[in-house]
């Protein structure tokens, strides 16, 4: 099959209301390992590279793996750049074949977000390839902030409306509480501002940092309207503990397909379980 855009497996998404697991990606064995844990749950599946991931592996690289991986998959597949904050950037992964971008602004004050935003919207729909759009901040978890700070950080759905309205985005994502790597303590989500953020703007939303968010606060998101759920740190943790593992059990192994083959499996187990947590398994 060929890569399909994100606003494809979004709208099948909304209607069967479940969500996409958004699969963050570094590797070959990381692209495996996403590739075949949506094809034993016959699941569509999106796999994003950062621009720290292009830039460690190469875009050419990154986009050959997925496409190759689309290309003899069962299940359809897109290809998303996540956390675009170069219009540069955006560009030459549409040039390359990225059937999603996201630009993330969110840094950026609301007129100069909406500005870029729309600009990138411009291009990527030119060339029918889907736009996440970002508004509010999430933080790092190692950051301590109390929680009027927190609020501060979080998306306002009247903003909400504005950037969607302002920019044609195919999908925003908002700031309700979760953040980036691991947390430190219970994740506290604001369930109640998510649920006004989409019966205003009306759009898929996009739950970042959801890794380490309990089961049932990832369903209760997607019940809410979360239809793509960002997954890397779960990933990351399971293939580097594996690799520990096998070097702790035998300091000498030198050939890299005994350190990395196991790594790959244990990183597709983790994948499989969020698949089956929201919802998309069978969806194929
Ligand atoms: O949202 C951040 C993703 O986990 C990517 O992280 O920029 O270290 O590749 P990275
Ligand atoms: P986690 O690393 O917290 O899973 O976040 C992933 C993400 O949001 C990628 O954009
Ligand atoms: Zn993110």
């Amino acid at each position: 099959m060929s890569l399909v855009t994100s606003s494809e497996l979004l709208a099948k998404a909304e209607k069967g209301r479940y969500a996409v697991g958004a699969f963050n990606c570094n590797n070959m064995e990381i692209v495996q390992a996403i590739i075949s844990a949506a094809e034993a749950e016959r699941s569509p599946v999106i796999i994003q590279a950062s621009q720290g991931a292009i830039k460690y592996a190469g875009l050419g690289y990154v986009t050959a793996l997925v496409r190759e991986a689309a290309m003899f998959s069962t299940v359809p597949v897109a290809l998303h750049l996540d956390h675009g904050t170069d219009f540069k950037q955006v560009v030459n992964c549409l040039k390359s074949g990225f059937t999603s971008v996201m630009f993330d602004g969110s840094q950026l004050p609301l007129e100069e977000n909406i500005r870029i935003t729309r600009k990138v919207v411009e291009v990527a729909h030119a060339v029918g390839v889907s736009v996440e759009g970002e508004l509010g901040r999430l933080r790092g978890t190692e950051d301590e902030i109390n929680v009027s700070e927190r609020e501060a950080f979080f998306t306002d759905p009247e903003e909400a409306v504005t950037f969607v309205q302002g920019t044609g985005i195919d999908a925003l994502a908002p700031s309700i509480g979760t953040a980036h790597g691991r947390y430190r303590g219970k994740p506290d989500l604001d369930f109640q501002r998510l649920k006004k953020i989409r019966e205003l703007t009306g759009v898929p939303l996009v739950l970042h940092g959801s890794s380490g968010v309990p089961g049932e606060d990832i369903r209760r998101a997607i019940e809410l309207g979360v239809r793509k759920v960002n997954i890397d740190t779960d990933i990351r943790e399971a293939f580097v503990k594996e690799i520990r593992h096998v070097l702790a059990v035998d300091q000498d192994e030198i050939d890299p397909r005994k350190v990395l083959g196991p790594a790959r499996i244990k990183a597709a187990e983790v994948i499989r379980e969020k698949i089956r947590l929201f919802g998309s398994q069978g969806q194929a």
